[in-house]
């Protein structure tokens, strides 16, 4: 049995925040939630979370009924968690323990570390680094045997230049692992219960503490504050980059693109700069997005252009389509082939019809159009009477006037024709031109008014 302890009780005084650390955000994904993902696939038995600072607040945002939440009410040290956690493990099961602040821990490495953590051994993570900083360090002998890990804040000054430092994820034997964390004592600079101090007790024994390093080193990186947040989340979206660009789609700069959940692409696509992907993305072949556009659990076709500036939200756009520049694509809408959406138009939970055009700075809501229909520039589909929402519906092949207005539940027939700056409130019949509109009158000799010249006192 593999049991998983994740240690997240922590409040992370240095994020300055009243949300738990762990609660903080990589990729749009609270930081636990990157541990616990990456958990699915290890074969893990039972996963135990120890939570404590924010009480409830993290087992309701998490909302994964396969956690066993511990509660830690006072933190008295990452040794204090382990033992809390201990009493729900089974004797028999090998224990792996993680840190909800550090989220890029890669499934690859953890398989590793589970390798070399053989039967009864114990395996830890460790890692070089040029910089130390305050990671716990590891002691070896005169024969490079592991021996122990000192705190940073408890060690010499000859010991703080040692640059092997301690990631902190272990695996080991839960029997033995409960024996020791329950003999910790907290007779150090912090006054804590130190889980590190547990390996000198292995070597005591005699078991022997086989150790590994990760792929890569960002992988062990912390989360202590908000710029640990900014650098972390820039690895994590140069990796995604780095995925996407290898499999053969264009980035314009690398460094300026952020996929916030799953994006899949066809052949031959091209992002601009400044593009935010959401949720769960797909991109046929040959689609262009243009540069800062939000783009958020969409389906877009072959050939699609998306142009600059335009948000699209749950909803798809058929092949061949064009998209913006400037366009709003709400939730539940269906752009068809071939369409064009054009400047400042926004369209909400509408169908448009393959072939048909929007193009410039109107408002579509509730609203069902039909294949080759041309929307004038301004028209306002009025679904809203305050309370109640309705439905407007246009025929196929339908010619609506600039600055027309349709009052919904309304529907235009087939081939309809109307003329510019109506208001059309009652359904319209096809193939004929309807308009309301007030008669257009000139006033002959009408003189504008002059300005009167101050009076003279
Ligand atoms: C710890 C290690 C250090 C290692 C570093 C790697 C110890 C004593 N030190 O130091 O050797 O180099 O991690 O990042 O273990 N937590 C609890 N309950 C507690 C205390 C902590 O759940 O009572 C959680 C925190 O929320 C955090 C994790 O344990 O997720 C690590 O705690 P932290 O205080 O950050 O330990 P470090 O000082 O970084
Ligand atoms: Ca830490």
């Amino acid at each position: 049995m593999l049991e998983v302890i994740i240690l997240a009780a922590g409040k992370g005084t240095r994020m300055v925040s009243n949300l738990p650390k762990v609660l903080h955000e990589i990729a749009g994904k609270p930081l636990l939630q990157h541990v616990l993902d990456t958990c699915e696939g290890l074969g893990v038995d039972r996963l135990h979370v120890v939570y404590g600072y924010g009480g409830d607040s993290l087992p309701e945002k998490i909302n994964n009924t396969e956690i066993n939440w511990v509660l830690q009410s006072e933190q008295k040290g990452t040794g204090h968690a382990v033992d809390i956690a201990m009493s729900h493990v089974n004797d028999d099961s090998t224990v792996l323990i993680l840190y909800g602040d550090v989220p890029l821990i890669s499934k690859e490495s953890l398989n590793e570390l589970m390798r070399v953590a053989a039967e009864k051994s114990v395996g830890l993570m460790t890692a070089r680094l040029e910089n130390p900083g305050s990671y716990g360090r590891i002691q070896r002998d005169n024969n490079m045997y592991f021996q122990s890990i000192v705190e940073h804040r408890d060690a010499t000054a000859e010991q703080q230049k040692i640059n092997e430092i301690n990631t902190g994820v272990f695996a080991a034997p839960a029997r033995k692992l409960k024996l020791w964390v329950s003999k910790l004592g907290c007779e150090n600079t912090q006054g804590e219960y130190y889980l590190t101090d547990i390996f000198a007790m292995a070597v005591a024994e005699g078991v022997s503490v086989e150790t590994c390093q990760p792929f890569d080193n960002s992988e062990i990186l912390g989360i202590n504050d908000r710029q640990d947040l900014s650098f972390v989340e820039r690895i994590y979206q140069k990796k995604q980059a780095e995925h996407h660009l290898l499999a053969g789609l264009t980035i314009s700069d690398p460094a300026r693109f952020d996929v916030r959940g799953n994006l899949v692409h066809g052949k031959d696509c091209f992002v601009d700069i400044n593009v935010i992907f959401e949720g769960d993305v797909v991109l046929g072949d040959r689609v262009s997005i243009g540069s800062n556009c939000l783009i958020k659990n969409m389906w877009i076709g072959d050939d699609v252009e998306i142009r600059a500036n335009s948000i699209l939200e749950d909803s798809s756009i058929g092949e061949l389509a064009t998209v913006g520049p400037y366009s709003r694509v709400r939730p539940e809408s269906e752009i068809a082939a071939l369409a064009h959406i054009g400047n400042f138009v926004e369209i909400k939970k509408s169908r448009v019809g393959s072939g048909s055009k929007v193009n410039h700075l109107s408002y579509i809501g509730d609203s069902e159009i039909g294949a080759d229909v041309n929307i004038g520039a301004g028209v306002i589909t009025c679904n809203y009477d305050g309370a109640n929402k309705y439905k407007t519906i246009i025929g196929d092949k339908v010619f609506i006037g600039s600055d027309s207005q349709l009052v919904a539940p309304v529907e235009i027939g087939k081939g309809a024709t109307i003329g510019a700056g109506s208001t059309i409130t009652k359904d319209v019949p096809a193939g004929e031109l309807t308009l309301s509109r007030s008669a257009q009158q000139t006033k002959k000799g009408w003189q504008r008014p002059v300005k009167k010249k101050p009076e003279e006192d």
